[in-house]
């Protein structure tokens, strides 16, 4: 949700004639957030690599360093040792931050449920306006102690854990954070957690949690978590599919592109984006290359070429599948023939900023023909033409993803288009700029 702090600095951005070169992404956030804290109460040593070095896989490192756990740096970037502690963490002797993650806030609050001892956690301005209710509820079933704010909704959260019971649980909304803080705190509960999700979410957790040495039964989209000691395990973390699409929309949607992003994580709970562009007719433009299978996950090299492309209606269990993705998407709905209707997504209002007002808002400054609705919106399609956008000042509204996707609009749009708040980017993608400045010189 939208914030007060004033925006890092702004960058300017013009359409190049052509765009290529050859990149790797940063490791799947979601993937580090988990490879750290399921190592960090299993059994034994891990070597994690490829982890996304952005500032909220930071802000999880930091908060399980403050807990007592040791991670280090192992050698190559983005390569950690992790000790396990076992179930017994520290009582840390300072508020935990989890800075501007929602996920480094409500996994580890699924941990912290599970001990002993008082924690407080906070975040920005921004976390600290999120929803907290749908892990508090739970976690309060399950037998903590959890306070915050305003009835318990918002954080600050202080936590007192221990003690734990299993619990049957029908999860409000499909949301990968919620069902992870249960089913981590599962893992200490005595007796099975049984969890009803009303559609699939990102499924890293169980898969994790299974090669640990867990167990998660899954019967269509009922988990059961049974109590367990986990094993570490060494990780690569695949590259994240959520900053690869920034690139996937400048290749498709610019009229003189090559970019070949090398070692994209394809978990299927997180390929809506593929599927939605081969709707849209993407087609040849977009293909996996040499696919592979590393640590447990899909993952292959994404060739992205210039293409024309038309308007979609989706909605239903896709979105899940595509949350984080929405405002790159109707960046390249704009650039598409006809309408793209985007239903059943009220989650981005609650995401770092409220992303349905703020995608529409920036577009609009850019000249898109776009409207909010109170779940999505509807992008009124230009076509591949020269004047589908106009450069313009837009803002970041200290959100990661809006501050690349207005970046990604730039490089598409005619004229100078200047993004307030560039440097969000380094929540998710701290070489974001430096990869941008790469594709324009085109070294294919
Ligand atoms: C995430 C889950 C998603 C996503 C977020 C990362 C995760 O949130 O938007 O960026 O790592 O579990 P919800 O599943 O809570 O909507």
């Amino acid at each position: 949700m939208s914030t007060a702090p004033p925006s890092s600095p702004s960058r300017d951005i013009s359409r190049p004639a052509s765009l290529g070169g050859i990149l790797s992404v940063p490791g799947d956030k979601s993937i580090s957030h988990r490879s750290l804290i399921l190592n960090a109460i299993a059994r034994g040593d891990a070597l994690v690599q490829g982890l996304s070095g952005g500032d909220d896989v930071i802000s999880t490192m930091r908060c399980l360093q403050a807990i007592g756990v040791n991670i280090k740096p192992a050698g190559a970037a983005g390569s950690y040792t992790v000790k396990g502690q076992g179930a017994q963490l520290t009582e840390p002797s300072d508020i935990l931050d989890a800075g501007n993650s929602g996920t480094s806030m409500r996994l580890l609050s699924g941990i912290l449920a599970s001990q002993p001892f008082i924690s407080v956690i906070t975040g920005d301005g921004s976390l600290r306006s999120r929803p907290m209710q749908r892990i508090v509820d739970p976690l309060k079933q399950m037998g903590a102690q959890i306070m915050g704010r305003q009835n318990d909704s918002f954080a600050p959260l202080v936590v007192r854990g221990g003690g734990l019971k299993g619990i049957e649980y029908d999860l409000p909304m499909a949301s990968a954070q919620v069902k992870s803080a249960i089913m981590l705190a599962g893992l200490s509960a005595t007796g099975d957690t049984v969890i009803h999700q009303p559609a699939l979410s990102r499924d890293h957790t169980e898969r994790m949690i299974t090669a640990m040495g867990g167990k998660v039964e899954e019967n269509g989209l009922d988990l059961v978590i049974h109590p367990a000691n986990l094993n570490a395990v060494d990780i690569t973390v695949p590259g994240d599919i959520s900053s690869a699409a920034f690139w996937i929309v400048a290749g498709l949607c610019h009229p003189n592109a090559r970019i070949l992003v090398r070692g994209v994580g394809l978990n299927p709970s997180r390929t809506g984006i593929m599927d939605v562009f081969q709707e849209m007719g993407a087609g040849d433009s977009l293909q996996l290359l040499d696919r592979r299978t590393e640590g447990g996950e899909p993952v292959a090299d994404i060739l992205v070429t210039s293409t024309e492309l038309h308007g979609v209606e989706i909605g239903g269990d896709l979105i899940p599948r595509l949350l984080d993705e929405v405002p790159v998407l109707a960046v390249a709905a704009c650039f598409a023939t006809g309408d793209t209707v985007i239903r059943d997504a009220a989650e981005l209002r609650v995401k770092e900023s409220d992303r349905i007002a703020t995608t529409v808002s920036e577009l609009t400054l850019l000249g898109a023909s776009i409207e909010a609705t109170g779940d999505g919106m509807v992008i009124h399609g230009k076509g591949s033409g020269p004047d589908v956008l106009n450069g313009a000042d837009c803002e970041s509204h200290n959100d990661h993803r809006l501050a690349m996707a207005m970046a990604v609009a730039g490089l598409l749009a005619e004229g100078e288009t200047t993004v307030h708040g560039a440097a969000d980017a380094s929540v998710s993608y701290p070489d974001f700029w430096q990869d941008l400045e790469l594709l324009l010189q085109d070294v294919r």
